[in-house]
């Protein structure tokens, strides 16, 4: 086999195993977003809200996406819609905010009552 071939063959497979290892076409489910909070630094959260929410969200309030203040979200549905986005809202993945990230937002966002925090 040419080398031409076996890098194409490669690339090929990478790109496969990764397309399955982000789900393919699968949609996100809301219960694969149910586990406990693996951080709670609201503080930290506030300036990840300022770069990827305040734009469509101002304070919490209307924009050009929904009021979300007092909207009290379990945390498995605001880490979907964060992940999932929806009609005219991006969807966030973990090259934009991490883990960690996404959990002190959440936190960030409890303060008004935007997400319930239960775990
Ligand atoms: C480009 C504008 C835009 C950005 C940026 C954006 N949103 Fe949204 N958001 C929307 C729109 C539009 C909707 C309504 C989507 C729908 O109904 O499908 C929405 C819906 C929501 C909802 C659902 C409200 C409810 O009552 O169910 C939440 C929560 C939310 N956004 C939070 C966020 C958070 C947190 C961020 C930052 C990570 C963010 N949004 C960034 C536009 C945006």
């Amino acid at each position: 086999m040419g080398k031409t071939l076996v890098l194409s063959l490669t690339i090929g497979m990478l790109a496969f195993a990764f397309a399955c290892s982000k789900g393919g076409t699968t949609a996100l489910n809301v219960e694969d977003f149910d586990y406990p909070l693996v951080s709670s630094n609201a503080a930290a959260g506030a300036p990840v809200y300022e770069t990827f929410c305040e734009g469509c969200h101002p304070n919490g309030m209307e924009g050009d996406g929904p009021e979300i203040v007092d909207a009290k979200l379990t945390q498995a549905q605001m880490r979907w819609r964060v992940r999932n986005g929806g009609d005219d809202m991006p969807a966030f993945d973990e090259s934009k905010i991490s883990k960690t990230e996404l959990d002190d937002l959440l936190a960030f966002t409890a303060r008004f009552q935007a997400v319930t925090l239960n775990k």
